[in-house]
């Protein structure tokens, strides 16, 4: 097999790769491990930042503007209090859209099996060799069958448990990381959403996230140690400890109703220096983790593989790889700025368990500055909303 771009991985940073690939004219093969339904149920966050609603809807994702909620603004809950950050007002005039995640990719599969190149599920890439010669190849196993992709690049869209990041040398790469001593426990439920925006709630007893998925579906997170098994917690315990953490002075309650799912989410911050080796480039969880509280995982997928086909395409309109080559750097000044704000947001909300009573009124001393100074809640405004791409 032969193509102009070989991409390991069919999570959201593939598929809209070769989305965008596609739509610039440019042939791709999409390998995905996994099955097609594993692949589209997979629960993940669901925010998308404006520049990634634009860059969905430019290539093709339509359903979204149908189903997506459009939100200008978070509720922000401490010390039973509730404070809005109304975003239109801080960044002049953007805002989000709560779009799951299973459902960009429910969409772009769609589209890329209706009219893009071949996208092989159940074949899980072996290995990437020759990445610095001017012909790449993947070594694949498809359906049981080994095979060898030849490319002219290849992108690691394989999320952190893939291989592509493996074919860089390691005497050529850095690694950053951090982890928590906690996780998220997330559930879905079939209720309508108690709140009409996310409602992003510090306790004492631990961090809270009110989050949703339609006008009948919400999709909450308690704050829980990280070695938590998610059935160890009945679904009345969930509810009672969502309570508690949302408890306001005023008369807010929280709907109850049937949960469908349960699981944990470990929390994580890792970044993979550089992005990019001959003509290996990574993208997305690939390359770096951030932890969920600021939502910026997929928006971060998007921003690599936006600036991947710039660069490749100015490549191909220009014959320069000027692009190319800045591409790791490109990517990699966004990429901390967002590891930035989602360590500034997990600290500022959760509850470690070492903490001190020191810590406890720091904490809340950042979040009544963000209540009280519009510089400081507008630097949260900017930020969740995004920054722009390249
Ligand atoms: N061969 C083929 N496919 C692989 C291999 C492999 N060796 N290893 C992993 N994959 C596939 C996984 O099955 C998965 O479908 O690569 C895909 C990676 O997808 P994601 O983990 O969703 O990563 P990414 O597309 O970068 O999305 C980033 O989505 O997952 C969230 O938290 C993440 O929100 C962030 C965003
Ligand atoms: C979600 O809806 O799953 C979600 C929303 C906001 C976050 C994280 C997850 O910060």
């Amino acid at each position: 097999m032969r193509t102009t771009v070989g991409i390991i991985g069919a999570g959201p940073a593939g598929l809209l790769l070769a989305r965008l690939l596609h739509n610039a004219g440019i042939e791709s093969v999409v390998l995905e491990s996994r099955d097609r339904a594993y692949v589209e149920r997979r629960q993940r966050a669901g925010i998308l930042e404006q520049g990634t609603v634009e860059v969905l809807r430019a290539a093709g994702a339509e359903r979204m503007d149908r189903e997506g909620l459009r939100h200008d603004g978070i509720e922000l809950r401490f010390d039973r209090r509730r404070h809005r950050v109304d975003f239109p007002a801080l960044t002049g005039g953007k805002s989000v859209m709560v779009y799951a995640q299973t459902e960009v990719c429910k969409d772009l599969i769609a589209l890329q099996l209706k009219e893009g190149g071949p996208l092989l599920f159940e074949a899980e890439a072996l290995a990437v060799e020759g990445a610095e010669t001017d012909h790449p190849r993947v070594r694949f196993r498809h359906k049981g069958v080994e095979d060898v992709l030849e490319c002219d690049y290849v992108v690691g869209c394989d999320g952190f448990w893939g291989v592509a990041r493996a074919a860089v040398p390691a005497g050529r790469s850095s690694t950053f990381e951090r982890t928590y001593p906690f996780g998220w426990l997330g559930i879905l439920a079939d209720v309508p959403p108690s709140h009409d925006e996310l409602v992003y709630a510090r306790h004492d007893r631990g961090f809270a996230l009110l989050s949703m998925r339609s006008p009948s579906v919400s999709r909450l997170y308690l704050q829980v140690p990280a070695d938590t098994d998610a059935d160890g917690w009945s679904d009345e315990e969930i509810w009672t400890e969502l309570e508690r953490r949302f408890e306001t002075d005023d008369d807010w309650t929280l709907r109850r109703g049937p949960i469908t799912q349960k699981s944990v989410t470990p929390m994580r911050s890792y970044v993979h220096e550089p992005m990019r080796h001959g003509r290996l480039f990574l993208a997305g969880d690939a390359a770096h983790i951030v932890p969920p509280t600021g939502a910026k995982g997929l928006n971060l997928a998007v921003g690599d593989v936006v600036t991947f086909v710039r660069a490749l395409t100015h490549r191909r309109e220009t014959g320069s790889a000027e692009l190319l080559d800045a591409y790791s750097a490109t990517c990699l000044r966004r990429v901390w700025q967002a590891e930035r704000f989602s360590y500034d947001m997990t600290t500022l909300l959760h509850r470690a368990p070492d903490a001190t009573p020191f810590e406890d009124r720091l904490q809340l001393a950042r979040l009544e500055r963000i209540a009280s100074s519009r510089a400081a809640e507008t630097d949260l405004a900017e930020a969740y909303t995004g920054f722009p791409i390249g």
